[in-house]
């Protein structure tokens, strides 16, 4: 169950503010739980508190930095029920989906607490030539600084993890502004952060508004910004000066479906339908565009609106339910209005799309005008466009067709085909064999063109979140 209320955390200690947020179970829509809402003064004093840890941040050594992500490993396995009921609520997510985030949440702070007594640096032989001789040269990592984070609603917990888990790594204070639809998540990882030794200051997690988020993205004391959301990134990234930024911004993930004599169609059906409708297909790696070869186009149309129109929709907390709520209506409204666009434009509707309140069922359309927002844009509801083609260089140039470019899937069984996707994708990252919704929380994670900027995936986020020195010695 949730609690009551929950506070949010300033410079490592629970506050409760004078002012609440109100956090909407989102498929009764009514009032699940309050928390506390920050303001700008919260702000700004977490940013204060987090520029004054850096010194005792940077000096946290390695194995104290493990010991803390191991008790959040740890505190997390006890509760793992719990949380998963936390977004099973908060987020709608369906109850088997909020189960395997917190699985991952598990398995981004392990990976993390394994990668704290290994950020290691190198030796470098200088002695290119007679004027260097006797020239050593040794490089290591250290933090940044302060680290400011803003996270979305769709992956509470895990996309929070990404973030603040390679920050203790890298030896960062930070500042997290959690998606104020689903602040939970988030702040359970405060209260579990709570009871351990961080150095004072050393984070802060603040549900607050966008307008009061904006210090965190304009204040010159942050060292970097990493942002997971919608296109406004780019916009953050112009008000940033001279922090690093990452971002991660989401995509219209394309899948390719080969003709390959060997592929078990069904098998293929069962991960595009996951790929597309899974948490109502709110995930920036949803399917969105499937390109089906000719020859087995009209077979795995058939199976795939088939296996679309018997997706349980309803309450997430069913085992069963596989199509949750969306995150609010206005979102299921959106999708619903691109949907009827591209009918009007020519589309055929092969399942769902009628929607009620915030429960769309899953949809899916053929032929959809490639000029059409459905195709275009990022849908992040349940639904998938497919098409077919007849040539794989076709195939490959359509999934470029996009100002997205996050990760694709392509279910093949000819090697070079896989090696030419693999080479003419323009995207970060492709998955042969199954759909682009694919994700290990260890490798790394995040888009070109629209979709972003930089890697996460811990290791990469560590990368980001730290800087080479260089000591040279001369003998
Ligand atoms: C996202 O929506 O970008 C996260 C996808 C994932 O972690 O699986």
């Amino acid at each position: 169950m949730l609690k009551k209320s929950y506070p949010y955390y300033l410079a490592n200690h629970a506050v409760a503010a004078n002012k609440d947020l109100e956090v909407l179970d989102k498929y009764s829509g009514k009032r699940a739980t309050r928390v506390a809402f920050a303001d700008a003064t919260a702000v700004r004093k977490a940013i204060v508190a987090a520029h004054r840890a850096r010194p005792a941040m940077a000096a946290f050594p390695p194995d104290k930095r493990r010991d803390v992500l191991e008790h959040c490993v740890k505190r997390f396995a006890e509760r793992q029920e719990e949380l998963a009921l936390a977004l099973c609520i908060e987020a709608g997510k369906p109850i088997k989906d909020s189960r395997g985030e917190v699985t991952r949440l598990i398995d981004t702070f392990r990976i993390a607490a394994g990668e704290a007594t290994r950020i290691g640096g190198e030796v470098l032989d200088l002695e290119i030539g007679p004027r260097t001789r006797g020239y050593r040269g040794m490089v290591k990592r250290v933090p940044v600084g302060v680290c400011a984070f803003i996270t979305p609603f769709n992956f509470p917990l895990n996309l929070v993890a990404h973030k603040v888990a390679p920050a203790i790594v890298a030896g960062c204070p930070f500042v997290l502004k959690p998606a104020i639809k689903t602040p939970i998540g988030a702040l359970i990882i405060g209260e579990v952060l709570e009871e351990t030794d961080l150095p004072k200051g050393a984070f802060s997690i603040l549900p607050c508004s966008n307008e009061d988020a904006g210090l965190l993205v304009e204040d010159e004391r942050i060292a970097l910004l990493s942002f997971t959301g919608g296109l406004v990134g780019w916009e953050l990234k112009t008000r940033a000066g001279r922090k690093k930024v990452t971002l991660e911004l989401g995509g219209n993930a394309a899948c390719i479906v080969d003709d390959d004599p060997g592929m078990d169609l069904d098998k293929v059906v069962e991960r595009l339908v996951f790929g597309a409708y899974y948490q109502s297909g709110q995930s920036c790696i949803s399917v969105q565009r499937i390109y089906a070869h000719a020859a087995v186009y009209d077979r795995l149309k058939k199976k795939l609106t088939v296996a679309a129109g018997k997706l349980k929709m309803g309450d997430p907390r069913d085992e069963k339910v596989f199509v949750g709520p969306m995150v609010d209506e206005d979102a299921a409204k959106r999708v619903e209005k691109w949907i009827a666009a591209a009918v009007k434009g020519g589309a055929i509707r092969l399942a769902g799309g009628k929607r009620a309140g915030n429960m769309l069922p899953a949809a899916l359309l053929e032929n959809v005008p490639h000029g059409s927002d459905l195709y275009r844009k990022e849908a992040f509801g349940p639904v998938a466009c497919i098409e077919a083609f007849g040539h794989f260089d076709d195939a490959l140039k359509r999934v470029n067709d996009s100002d997205f470019g996050l990760q694709a899937g392509v279910f093949t069984g000819r090697l070079a085909h896989a090696m030419r996707a693999w080479d003419a994708l323009e995207v970060g990252g492709v998955i042969v064999g199954d759909v682009p919704s694919f994700r290990v929380d260890n490798m790394p994670y995040g888009g070109v063109k629209q979709s972003g900027l930089g890697r996460e995936g811990v290791r990469y986020a560590i990368e980001d979140m730290t800087e080479l020195r260089l000591l040279i010695i001369k003998q």
